[in-house]
């Protein structure tokens, strides 16, 4: 009895499944994989906490540069959600006897509402505490020789650029490393001047030349308007029941809020992911990767070397034999700071140049911001020492 109830359960939901499957379009099982630069942390985080040892050796110093954690969207995408995700919203509902088979949970597209968490653009969220404490955390259990001691026996340094985001990230990294009642006792530094930690802030020549040309982001231009984005976004559209064709741009922002409202809320995927098949997200993908490329990566040399200005006070930092020099240096600043060191270190970097026209030969390429930039992308140095030899 027990068993023939069993099987025709079985029977019954496959049967669904499949049905669902043939006839509507579901969330993508790997879209958490392809998010670019809105990318929460926990999707690509690396969760070993063995400690790193090098027999007879012992970790002496460390050198660490954090992008802040998730935030919530910057302007243009603020400006998005106040309006022009709302006429989408509005348009959606509008087609959806018609087109209700079109996608999976159009139900809970259509219950969606605004998350009103989402006040003031740029400020760190939840996720993004978390993101900075728990890499602490783990870092913490990496190398404890170095950081398993209570804050009165450090000589640690944290400077942040000077935003909220940095900021909080700083104290919520800081809280990991010493505890959350410990915190209030910790100095965290404003950075005075950018030129360390926004180097490109301060370089008129990059943000002329590169930064707000045009001719610099061409590239880029090319691919949005290309046949194969253009073929991506009227198949969104129509799976969007819309009678019209959604702009480059309002696809990149339901994109990018797919991602974040995905970060605020741990349990929860946000019902926009379900909009996008595999194809658009991975092409939604390239157009970050490329863009990134061209502004912060390896297609103007200009653009990585000015990040020298870091390597070199970690190099200072290593270098520096006084006793009394820092054990731990700790940096909160942006993506654009993480990525132009990368491409300065000639890491990810592809034998051929990201272009418009190559998206299908750079399908397996190391450029890949949703791997190397996500929220709370890290590159930490850490010194090690021989215990033997008291000389070096
Ligand atoms: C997701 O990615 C993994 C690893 O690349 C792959 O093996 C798997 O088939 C992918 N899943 C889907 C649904 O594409
Ligand atoms: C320490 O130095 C001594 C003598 O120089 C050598 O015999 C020994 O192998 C060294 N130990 C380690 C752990 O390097
Ligand atoms: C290893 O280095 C740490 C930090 O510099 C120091 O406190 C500790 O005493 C060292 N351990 C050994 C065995 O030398
Ligand atoms: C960190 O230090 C505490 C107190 O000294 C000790 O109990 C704990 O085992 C240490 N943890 C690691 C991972 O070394
Ligand atoms: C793609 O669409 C845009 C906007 O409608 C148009 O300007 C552009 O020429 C199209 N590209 C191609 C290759 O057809
Ligand atoms: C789309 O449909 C709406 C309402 O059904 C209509 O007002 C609008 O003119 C249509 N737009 C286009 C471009 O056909």
């Amino acid at each position: 009895m027990l068993i023939r109830i069993l099987v025709a359960t079985v029977l019954c939901c496959s049967v669904g499944h499949t049905e669902t499957a043939n006839s509507c379009n579901g969330l993508y099982g790997n879209f958490s994989q392809h998010l670019a630069s809105s990318t929460p942390y926990r999707y690509i985080a690396n969760y070993n906490t063995t400690p790193v040892e090098f027999e007879g050796c012992n970790a002496s110093k460390i050198w660490l540069v954090v992008r802040h954690g998730t935030r919530t969207p910057g302007k243009e995408s603020h400006e998005f959600l106040k309006k022009r995700i709302l006429e989408i919203h509005q348009d959606f509902i509008n087609n959806l006897v018609e087109h209700e088979g079109n996608l999976c949970n159009a139900d809970e597209i259509k219950s969606w509402s605004f998350n009103k968490k989402m006040n003031s653009p740029k400020w760190l969220t939840e996720e993004g505490e978390d993101e900075l404490f728990t890499i602490a955390e783990r870092m913490k259990l990496r190398f404890p020789q170095l950081l398993n001691k209570t804050f009165e026996n450090t000589n640690y340094l944290f400077r942040y650029s000077n935003t909220q985001r940095a900021k909080i990230s700083a104290q919520q990294f800081a809280s990991g490393l010493f505890g959350r009642n410990e915190v209030e006792k910790i100095p965290l530094d404003k950075s005075l001047n950018e030129e360390l930690l926004r180097f490109y802030e301060v370089c008129e020549k990059w943000k002329k030349d590169v930064k707000t040309s045009f001719l610099a982001a061409l590239e880029y231009h090319k691919f949005i308007g290309s046949q194969l984005t253009n073929n991506t976004l009227k198949k969104l559209s129509s799976r969007l029941g819309l009678n019209y064709t959604l702009k480059f741009m309002d696809a990149k922002n339901i994109y990018v809020y797919c991602a974040l409202e995905t970060a605020w809320v741990k349990s929860k995927i946000s019902p926009w992911c379900s909009v996008f098949d595999k194809t658009d997200l991975m092409v939604l993908e390239y157009s970050e990767d490329l863009i990134h490329y061209l502004m912060d990566g390896y297609t103007f040399e200009l653009t990585c070397q000015q990040s020298c200005v870091l390597l070199k006070n970690m190099v200072e930092h290593f270098d520096n034999d006084d006793l009394n020099s820092k054990n731990g240096i700790f940096y909160f600043a942006h993506s654009g700071t993480v990525l132009k060191l990368l491409g300065l270190l000639k890491l990810y970097k592809d034998e051929t140049e990201l272009k418009h026209d190559n998206y299908f030969e750079m399908e397996n390429r190391k450029w890949r911001t949703s791997k190397i930039d996500p929220f709370a992308a890290n590159i930490a140095f850490v010194l090690y020492k021989y215990l033997n030899d008291s000389s070096d």
